[in-house]
C-alpha cells in the first residue's frame, strides 16, 4: 500500500466533514478578544475549550513583563538550554516556582505534552515498569512509547486493579512508576490519590523490602 493510499479512508471522511461546513480543524477566529471570548465568522462566541485557566495571557502585568522580555531578548531563545545554556530569567522562574511549591528545584516545560514526554521517558527505561491509569491523556501514552519501559494499564481510578498489577510484578526486576493525573482531561474527575496511595503503600513496601 502506498503512503497516500493509506490515508484514503481518512481523506474520504474529512471530505464529508468539509461538505457539512463544520470542519473542526479549519476553525479560524476573526479575532480573540479575551481569555474567554472571540469573534468567529462575525459572531461573538465564548471560548470553553482553552486551557488559559488563570487568564494570565491578558493579565496587564504579564503582558507588560512579556513585552519587556521581548524587547530585551528578542522573539526566541534560538536554541536549547542543554546546547546553549539558560537565560537567567528562566532560572529565576524555576527557583520561584520551586519556592512556591516548597521543593528543592523544579523544571519548567513550555507545554504539558513536553513535560510528560521529558519526565516519563527519563525516569524509567528498559527493564522498568510504568503503571498508567487507562484514561490518561494522550501525551502520557506518547511519553510511554518514547521510553522503553513496559507499560501496564490499570482501570481508571481503580486502586484494587492497580494493586493486582503491582503484585503480579513482584518477582520482576526493575523500577515501577505509577502514573495518575491531577484532573483527567476528558472525564473531568480527579485522581483517587488517597485510595491509591493507601492501597499501594503496603504493596510497595513488600515489593521493595529487599531492595531498600
Ligand atoms: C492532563 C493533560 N496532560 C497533558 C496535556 C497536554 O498539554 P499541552 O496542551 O500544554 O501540551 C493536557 C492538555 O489538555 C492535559 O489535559
Amino acid at each position: 500500500m502506498t503512503l497516500f493510499a493509506k490515508f484514503a479512508t481518512l481523506k474520504q471522511g474529512f471530505g464529508q466533514l468539509n461538505a457539512l461546513g463544520n470542519n473542526p480543524f479549519a476553525l479560524t477566529f476573526d479575532d480573540v478578544l479575551s481569555p474567554t471570548e472571540a469573534i468567529l465568522k462575525g459572531r461573538r462566541v465564548l471560548l470553553l475549550g482553552t486551557n488559559n485557566y488563570l487568564g494570565l495571557t491578558y493579565d496587564p502585568e504579564c503582558v507588560r513583563k512579556a513585552t519587556e522580555a521581548l524587547q530585551k531578548h528578542g522573539t526566541g531563545t534560538t536554541g536549547s538550554r542543554i546546547a546553549n545554556g539558560s537565560y537567567s530569567d528562566h532560572s529565576r522562574l524555576e527557583a520561584a516556582l520551586a519556592d512556591f511549591y516548597g521543593r528543592r528545584s523544579c523544571m519548567v516545560f513550555s507545554t504539558g505534552y513536553q513535560a510528560n514526554l521529558g519526565m516519563l521517558s527519563t525516569l524509567v527505561g528498559k527493564g522498568d515498569h510504568l503503571l498508567v491509569d487507562a484514561d490518561s491523556h494522550a501525551s502520557i501514552y506518547d511519553a510511554c512509547n518514547l521510553g522503553r519501559a513496559e507499560v501496564l494499564r490499570f482501570r481508571h481510578n481503580d486502586a484494587d486493579d492497580l494493586d493486582k498489577r503491582l503484585r503480579r510484578l513482584a518477582d520482576q526486576p526493575g523500577d515501577r512508576l505509577i502514573v495518575v493525573e491531577g484532573i483527567y482531561s476528558m472525564l473531568g474527575d480527579t485522581a483517587a490519590l488517597r485510595e491509591i496511595v493507601e492501597s499501594e503503600i503496603d504493596a510497595l513496601r513488600a515489593l521493595y523490602a529487599g531492595r531498600l
